[in-house]
């Protein structure tokens, strides 16, 4: 629990704008350099228009600069651990490859796993 990427994730989660489902959830990325790029959910009175919070941290490393990643650490208060929707995994993916994907929680329950086998046979540039 000393690892400062699950701790940016818990403290992400604090900025969630979440008032329609509640559910706060905070991402950080990092990327090669050890630098960290955070996000939470973003929800919208237009339910569709809701982005989480993995899409804005990777979207928020990408418009810095960033290219290449290592871990993203995703926060959310479930037990079992909340992992990456189905979107998510296609996005982060196509920014970050086969990134270490920890899970954690506000008891500080961790799971670490990679994003293959978290999303197998992705659809990726190569089919265009
Ligand atoms: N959400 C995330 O931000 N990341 C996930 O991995 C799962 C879901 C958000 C989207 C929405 O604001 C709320 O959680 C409920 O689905």
């Amino acid at each position: 629990m000393n690892d400062p990427l699950i701790t940016a994730a818990l403290a992400a989660r604090g900025w969630a704008h979440a008032p329609y489902s509640k559910f706060q959830v905070g991402a950080a990325l990092e990327d090669s350099e050890g630098h960290i790029h955070t996000g939470c959910n973003v929800e919208n009175a237009s339910y569709a228009l809701t982005v989480c919070a993995e899409r804005i941290a990777a979207c928020k490393a990408v418009s810095e600069g960033a290219r290449q990643f290592r871990r993203i650490a995703v926060a959310a208060d479930t037990t079992p651990l909340t992992p990456p929707c189905g979107a998510c995994r296609q996005v982060l993916w196509e920014i970050c490859g086969d990134i270490e994907v920890i899970l954690v929680n506000l008891q500080g329950e961790t799971e670490s796993m990679r994003l293959r086998d978290l999303f197998p046979r992705p659809f990726h540039a190569a089919f265009l």
